[in-house]
């Protein structure tokens, strides 16, 4: 008796979610703008290999001035830690670039 009344009260409830399912709409927030820095066509590159997991804003809001070894220093963290899928040419082309514009 107890068990029936059991299953019954957690059908019910389910019945109960079902009916009160909807579908969520909301709408997207706008696309992050590329920072003004990684705008040119320079920048391709970096785009190509460096936007599967994060955006360039999070790039480029790095403290500037610590030279050129941080940025290989992060891009080869980016390969060796998060498996990143960066060939060894476009690796040395993307260091060199976030580089020269970020320091
Ligand atoms: C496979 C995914 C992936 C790709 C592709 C990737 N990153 Fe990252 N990156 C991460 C993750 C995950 C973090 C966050 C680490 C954290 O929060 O501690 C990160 C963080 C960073 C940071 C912040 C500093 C740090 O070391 O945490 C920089 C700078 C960065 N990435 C640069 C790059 C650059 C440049 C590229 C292109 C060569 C790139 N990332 C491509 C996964 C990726």
């Amino acid at each position: 008796m107890n068990r029936s009344f059991a299953t019954l009260a957690v059908a019910a409830s389910l019945v109960g979610v079902a009916c009160g399912a909807r579908p969520v709409t909301y709408a997207l927030g706008a696309e992050t703008t590329p920072p003004a820095e990684l705008a040119g066509a320079d920048a391709e590159v970096v785009r190509n290999n460096c936007t599967a997991c994060h955006s360039l804003d999070y790039i480029v809001t790095q403290p500037r001035g610590k030279g050129d070894q941080f940025w290989r220093d992060a891009v080869n963290k980016m390969i060796t830690v998060y498996k990143a899928p960066v060939e060894q040419p476009d690796a040395n082309k993307v260091a060199e670039i976030l580089a020269k514009k970020f320091g």
